[in-house]
């Protein structure tokens, strides 16, 4: 199988596999298989000419990918009926199972009941012609995102603890470099035995994550103590924390104010001056911010979409209200100003809905709208921390930038070209650069940072985690 190095590749593919992963929040390189399979499954011509040892991943019922997968080792104790459970609770939870029994395991249950319910080959042997053609127990070992050891024998800890490597459970525990769950049950007194207690410690520190065992009855009759296996669902819900752990919360306690979306200014009580912002990159970065832990206040002008969940949704219509909302919702770390706030209304706005008359067409005069993002960026007193400008340009994009952050005092542009060709407004992707002073300079010398095209959630959750930096020092990926 050949192994892919991410450094080799080339920056776009980089931070595109960088954000698409944090996006899932999965690794680096379990997105690159995710993608792998989605190619793979789209093909039209087989897969391989001959028939390969191992089962194509389950289709789901729903049509989605199953994000995690487990090699489930089952282990010759009473609890292994538990581990048939165990099976269906983990895919409930959409993570794929191949199951290993030992020899000892398959006198408690069979190879046909865990092949029934995780719906895949199970595997016994170490000496198996079919899967080792291509040394099955190392891509056993290794294609998964976490190997759970359930139940846990006092046998196989000993093995595992030193070393052995005689089976095919042992082998592949051996041979992986993925995490490792076990959940014991055995007898009390062979928990509480001495070799077992200095098993236990040593895998403890080889990094092997235990759940259990819990106290209770034993399945020996009058026999009670520490020694049964967690249940089911606990061990699932253990490898569920292991393979998705929570997301980081870099912006907890910080609040983050955005605007999105156009303004409408009313001509008369029926028509009005817009433009084509649809408030899809504003919206996205109030998503990502309340995922990042902030407290979110979004103002937002007349857009058609639903407001994001656990974000404080301001509505407004004008750029004057929108304003308003704005330094109502102050006092803010962070505000970033992503609405296409128009810069003229009218001045001599219809009362009654303007008629045609033999006159001619009625004269508008046009006044300035307050600039929200100068009139924040000025602020002594109730000044955000950091200050983001948006500007939208259709040509000579990076220098109206730069003038502009000259203009408005703000501390970080995000330029984007809205020429229609790029199908920026309205679309579902964008390219920004972003704008900032470079660091120890004299002169007000401008950074620019340029992105890849990325859809807009992509680049919500870059700039989240670039603010999230600033901020608070704490990066998206080390925060917890
Ligand atoms: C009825 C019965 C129940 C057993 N239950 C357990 C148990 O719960 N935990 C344990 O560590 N060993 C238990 N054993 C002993 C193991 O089956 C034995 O140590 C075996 O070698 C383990 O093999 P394995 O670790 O390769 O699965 C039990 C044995 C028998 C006969």
């Amino acid at each position: 199988m050949a192994s892919l190095t991410i450094r080799k590749l080339d920056d776009a593919v980089k931070t595109y596999l960088r954000l698409r992963s944090a996006k899932n929040h999965r690794s680096v390189e379990e997105e690159v298989r995710v993608i792998l399979r989605e190619l793979i499954e789209g093909r039209e011509e087989p897969l391989t000419p001959f028939a390969v040892p191992y089962a194509a991943p389950t289709p789901q019922r729903t049509g989605a990918l199953p994000e995690a997968s487990v090699t489930l080792i089952i282990g010759g104790g009473i609890a292994a009926y538990k581990s048939l459970d165990l099976i269906r609770r983990l895919k409930e939870r959409r993570i794929e199972v191949r199951c290993v029994l030992t020899k000892a395991a398959q006198q408690f249950v069979t190879p046909l009941a865990a092949s029934a319910l995780s719906h895949e080959r199970v595997y016994t042997d170490l000496f198996d012609p079919q899967s080792e053609f291509d040394a099955g127990h190392i891509r056993l070992a290794r294609d998964c995102d976490l190997i759970v050891v359930a139940p846990a024998t006092a046998d196989l800890m000993a093995k595992m603890a030193n070393g052995h490597a005689d089976d095919l459970a042992s082998a592949i525990l051996l041979a992986t470099n993925r995490k490792v769950l076990l959940a014991p049950a055995m007898n009390p007194l062979m928990w509480s035995n001495a070799a077992t207690r200095r098993n236990v410690a040593q895998l403890q520190r080889d990094g092997v994550v235990l759940i259990g065992p819990n106290a209770g009855e034993m399945a020996e009759a009058g026999e009670a103590g520490t020694g049964r296996m967690s249940e089911a669902i606990e061990i699932a819900n253990a490898a569920e924390r292991l393979l998705r752990p929570p997301t980081p919360k870099p912006l907890a306690g910080k609040r983050v104010l955005i605007t999105a979306g156009p303004t409408h200014e009313a001509i008369d009580p029926v028509r009005y001056i817009a433009n084509r912002s649809s408030g899809k990159q504003g919206f996205a970065i109030a998503a990502a911010a309340q995922a990042a832990g902030a407290e979110v206040t979004l103002v937002s002008g007349p857009v058609d979409l639903d407001d994001p969940p656990g974000v404080t949704v301001k509505h407004v219509e004008s750029a004057r209200q929108m304003l308003e909302q704005v330094e109502a919702a102050l006092p803010a770390d962070v505000a970033i100003f992503a609405a296409a706030v128009a810069d003229w209304r009218v001045a001599n706005e219809g009362e009654q809905k303007l008629k045609k008359t033999a006159a001619g067409m009625p004269p508008l005069q046009l006044v300035e709208n307050p600039d929200i993002l100068a009139t924040i960026s000025k602020l002594t007193d109730k000044r955000p921390r950091l200050v983001i400008g948006f500007a939208a340009e259709t040509e000579h994009l990076i220098d109206n930038a730069k003038a502009k952050f000259a203009r408005k005092g703000c501390d970080w542009i995000v330029a984007n070209d809205v020429s229609p060709a790029t199908g920026v407004m309205g679309g579902d992707r964008n390219t920004v650069h972003l704008l900032s002073r470079k660091t120890g300079a004299q002169d007000g010398e401008i950074a620019v940072d340029s992105w890849p095209a990325m859809t807009k959630e992509q680049v919500a959750i870059e700039l989240v985690a670039q603010i999230a930096k600033s901020v608070t020092g704490k990066s998206l990926e080390s925060a917890s």
